[in-house]
């Protein structure tokens, strides 16, 4: 396999791969989560663009179910589903019953207040439950600004390194995403040496194919599915103009609003996680640079110190002690 291009950041050109690879925008949003179109819109679209299609809306399949009536299109069911701990995850399907029954069994029963609030569940569990089916799991936007990416302050490194083998892989290049987040998950994708996937996360038709997932493979479920967590899909792609993620950010700000109490939640949570993991980093640095111990030395008798002079009154008490010791 040509390893050298399996990531690349510019605009794909959708016709020339067409002619070789079977491509699909892997991560897309309709009205039924936060999306802004209907789904006959969005299938037309991918017609045009003649590339295949997963609709992975948050909490629901209900698109992604009336995606798969359009059997002219290449279609993968999937959904994102939103963690206890805020971290979305994309998991795909062989077959539409397999998401139904992931969908009624696994992640209704455990729903929040909207559509976009977390549901109970935590990521390790929603990966054990997506396990009992033939699926594809995949951590979307692994860095990102928000809690929403897996590679947030909420999990320790050990946390970290569990879930990350537990999936399949990461999408390694998300158009809704920034630059620097995206170039940090395609770096995670590279050194973990799995999966990797890519979507435009659109939330309206005109982001769609901004970002897509190719293999030379069949076009079907599931050799595209095969490809993908074999390892031989690649992916190419670029992030949105601001103008675009305005128009996008529109119809999602709509759901936020409804969603408001969770997500106010979610953000203290995630802020205290924040402000502990900066807060060990910079006691990290200091404690680093005070390296020679001498100079640690030093360290210990100014805290003694000042700690003494602080406790001046307890001072006679302590002489006390050590003359009785
Ligand atoms: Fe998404």
């Amino acid at each position: 396999m040509d390893t050298l291009n399996r990531i690349r950041f510019e605009a794909p050109d959708l016709n020339a791969l067409g002619q070789d690879y079977t491509v699909v925008d892997f991560h897309f949003h309709s009205h039924y989560s936060d999306g802004a179109d209907e789904v006959a819109d969005i299938a037309q679209r991918a017609r045009e663009l003649g590339i295949g299609l997963a609709i992975t809306d948050h909490n629901t399949i209900d698109g992604a179910l009336e995606l798969d009536g359009y059997d002219d299109l290449l279609t993968i069911p999937g959904i994102e589903v939103t963690s206890r701990e805020g971290a979305h995850i994309l998991v795909y399907f062989y077959r539409i019953d397999d998401l139904k029954a992931f969908y009624v069994d696994d992640i209704e029963p455990y729903k929040g207040p909207t559509v976009m609030s977390s549901i109970e569940l935590d990521v390790e569990s929603i990966i054990r439950r997506a396990r009992k089916y033939n699926s594809v799991v995949i951590f979307p936007h692994p860095y990102s600004a928000a809690f929403t990416g897996i590679c947030n302050h909420s999990f320790s490194d050990s946390q970290l390194h569990r879930l990350l083998g537990m999936a399949d892989g990461v999408e390694v290049i998300n158009s809704e995403n920034l630059k620097r987040w995206n170039l940090k998950s395609a770096l995670l994708g590279f050194n973990l040496d799995r999966a990797i996937s890519g979507g435009s996360d659109g939330h309206s038709i005109q982001q769609m194919g901004m970002t897509v997932t190719y293999a030379a493979c069949g076009r079907s479920r599931k050799a595209f599915l095969n490809a993908v967590r074999r390892k031989q899909a690649k992916v190419v792609g670029t992030e949105s103009k601001l103008l675009k993620k305005i128009q996008s950010n529109g119809a999602k700000l709509k759901n936020s609003i409804n969603n408001y109490p969770d997500l106010v939640e979610k953000n203290i949570r995630y802020g205290k996680s924040v402000i502990r993991f900066r807060t060990r980093k910079v006691a990290e640095k200091i404690w680093n640079r005070i390296n020679d111990k001498h100079v640690k030395k030093a360290f210990y008798v100014v805290a003694g110190l000042t700690f003494i002079k602080i406790n001046y009154n307890v001072l006679p008490l302590i002489i006390f002690a050590l003359m009785k010791s």
